[in-house]
This record gives C-alpha cells, sequence and structure tokens, in this order.
C-alpha cells in the first residue's frame, strides 16, 4: 500500500485530501497541531486501520518511522484573521516547517507537494494571473506575513528540487470553499453565510467591487491529486476563474439563503487584493483539469453544511488558542 503523509490534515483543506487518499487506496499519516485545524474533521477516519494521526508541530524536527511515498505540505494558517493573529507562527511553518518536510522527503526518497497560494501575487498588476507572473507583494506589509511565507516555500521548494534532484510539485491554489470552512476564520464565504444564518447584515468591504474567484473543494482536490501524480515541477494554479465582483456575491448569497438582510459597507483592509482570477491554461494543458462545479451548485453545498452547525457554533466569534505561546 503506497503512503502518503499530509500535514494540516485537520483543516479545511487537508481533512479532504485525507478523504480523498482513503478512498483511492493509500495508508494516510495525518499530521497537524491542531492551532487552525479541528479533529472533528478527520475523526470520521479514526476508525481506519490505514489511517493515523500525529499531532504535531510541523516547525519541530518531523519523525515518521516506515517508508513514505508521498508528502503533501498544507500546514499553515490560511485566512488572514489566522496570520494575522500568528504572524509568527505563520512565517515559520512556511519556512522553517517546509524546510523539515523537504528534509523528510529527502531521506525517504518521497515526492513532496507543497500547497502554496494565489496571495504570492499580491495585488496582481497582470490580469489573470498566470504562473509566469512574479507578484506584487508588500513585503512589510501585515498580509506580508503569509505571502512572503509562502514565495519562500517556493523558492526552497525549488533549490531542493535543483540542488539535490528531489521530486517537488507546487500547487498555487485560488480561494477554494466548500464544507468544514471555519464560520468564523473570516474568509468572505463562511463570513457571509455565519451573518446569513445569524439574521445579521452582509459585511462587505471596500466598495465591493474587487473580485474574487471561487472553486469548490472536490474540484481543487481533483485538481491537487492529478499535479501530485504529474511529472511537473514547476508551479500549477489550481482555482476556478469563474470571477465575481464581491458586491454580487453578496447579493446572490441574499438569494440563496433565502434572506432579506442587507449589505453594509466597511473601509477595505490593507493591502486585500481588488482582482483575483487564475489563468488555469497549464491545468488544463497538463492535467486535463478544470473546475466541473460551478458556483450556484457549491454555495448550496456548503451552505447546506452550514445550516446543520449549532446555534452555539453559529454564535462563536473565537476558539482558538492565538496566546503568546503560540507567537514565538
Ligand atoms: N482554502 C483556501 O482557499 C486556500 C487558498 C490558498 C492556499 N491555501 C493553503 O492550503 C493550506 C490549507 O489551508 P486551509 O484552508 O485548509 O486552512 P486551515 O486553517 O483549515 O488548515 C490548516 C491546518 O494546518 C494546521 N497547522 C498550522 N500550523 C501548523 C503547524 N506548525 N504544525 C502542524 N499543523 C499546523 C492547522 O491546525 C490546520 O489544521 C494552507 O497551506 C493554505 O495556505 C488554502
Amino acid at each position: 500500500m503506497k503512503k502518503v503523509l499530509i500535514t494540516g490534515a485537520a483543516g479545511f483543506l487537508g481533512s479532504h485530501l485525507c478523504d480523498r487518499f482513503i478512498k483511492e487506496g493509500y495508508g494516510v499519516i495525518a499530521m497537524d497541531n491542531l492551532i487552525t485545524g479541528d479533529l472533528k474533521n478527520i475523526e470520521h477516519l479514526f476508525k481506519l486501520e490505514q489511517f493515523e494521526f500525529y499531532n504535531h508541530d510541523v516547525t519541530k524536527f518531523i519523525h515518521i518511522p516506515g517508508e513514505l511515498d508521498y508528502i503533501l505540505h498544507f500546514a499553515s494558517p490560511a485566512s488572514p484573521i489566522d496570520y494575522l493573529k500568528i504572524p509568527i507562527q505563520t512565517l515559520k511553518v512556511g519556512a522553517l516547517g517546509t524546510h523539515n518536510l523537504l528534509g523528510l522527503a529527502k531521506e525517504k526518497g518521497a515526492r513532496i507537494l507543497i500547497a502554496s497560494t494565489s496571495e504570492i501575487y499580491g495585488d496582481p498588476l497582470v490580469h489573470p494571473q498566470t504562473e509566469d507572473y512574479y507578484g506584487n507583494v508588500n513585503t512589510i506589509g501585515p498580509r506580508g506575513v503569509y505571502d512572503e511565507a509562502k514565495r519562500f516555500q517556493e523558492s526552497m521548494t525549488m533549490a531542493y528540487h535543483r540542488f539535490h534532484g528531489l521530486e517537488t510539485r507546487i500547487v498555487r491554489i485560488f480561494n477554494t470553499y466548500g464544507p468544514r470552512m471555519r464560520l468564523n476564520d473570516g474568509r468572505v464565504i463562511p463570513a457571509f453565510m455565519g451573518q446569513a444564518l445569524r439574521g445579521e447584515d452582509l459585511t462587505v468591504f471596500g466598495d465591493g467591487l474587487q473580485t474574487r474567484s471561487f472553486c469548490y473543494v472536490d474540484d481543487e482536490v481533483e485538481g491537487i491529486y492529478r499535479l501530485l501524480l504529474s511529472d511537473y515541477s514547476y508551479p500549477v494554479n489550481i482555482g476556478n476563474p469563474n470571477e465575481i465582483t464581491i458586491k454580487d456575491f453578496a447579493e446572490e448569497i441574499i438569494k440563496l439563503t433565502g434572506t432579506d438582510q442587507k449589505i453594509i459597507y466597511k473601509p477595505l483592509p490593507q493591502d486585500d487584493p481588488l482582482q483575483r482570477q487564475p489563468d488555469i491554461s497549464k491545468a488544463k494543458e497538463l492535467l486535463g483539469w478544470e473546475p466541473l462545479i460551478g458556483r450556484e451548485e457549491g454555495m448550496k453545498r456548503t451552505f447546506d453544511y452550514f445550516k446543520t452547525l449549532s446555534t452555539e457554533e453559529l454564535q462563536k466569534t473565537e476558539h482558538r488558542d492565538f496566546s503568546e505561546r503560540n507567537n514565538r
């Protein structure tokens, strides 16, 4: 049985990847320190013999007994609320964590796939964003901790590939959504859906004319799976190019949830990108991949998930340990 290590396994994307690799018949070693993730995302897998879980911080030395075929490095705070509260951890997981995992891949002779992000393009001056665009990132702005950690992660991954001949893959993930997102993580979809379910008005930052392109999680996982098994070592955008303004999106959510909320406007946070749309020509050509699930269907499935949350969960604003201990 082939073995895969998935870091960030108790998080949104990591948990869906665990499901996918279990379904494909792999032995899955899941690793997470639960700083933003939740064991309830993977508890259904604990009974399976082919699944094991390590509660471990990837910025510390990693030891895994036995053979490993693949590593998927998805551990990292991923939403602005998270990485602005734990900036130092965010830099460390992108730098030290990635270094540890590249070392482990080298030791085991495993292929490693690194989760990068559209945020490496910053506030892009090229639209839509192609993989050969170098980005427009403010290194010292508050969001720099995430964007630069991810850029450094890509550089180190390519260095291991060139210098040690390691088999590496880099996926640049564009906004992905679906069940198991955290309601209070500050990302736009859970934020709108939470507000709709609590009967609050929907908050749009700025004039709402900034754009986003949302990819449903099953499509994203399919793209990542195909990239891992491909023979391509350079970054590949995986996302849905169907772009929408935040204002139009808020209106779609009001329609979907059947509520009569209004939209309220607040100032745009610093360095919030104004445009986001992946050019996925490379993924189409190399992987024969493109998203199949439209926004209407994906949002319906996601809203159905949020509707299953208890009133208590809906009211929770934060429940993470973002203490000093986690910010060194
Ligand atoms: N969801 C998206 O739209 C999106 C977009 C671009 C990139 N990504 C990338 O995908 C990955 C997963 O994102 P997500 O949306 O699932 O976020 P998430 O917060 O749901 O999951 C991240 C997981 O990593 C774990 N983690 C964080 N630091 C760790 C550490 N030091 N050691 C071990 N575990 C640690 C967290 O506890 C959490 O379970 C991240 O690398 C993120 O940058 C996600």
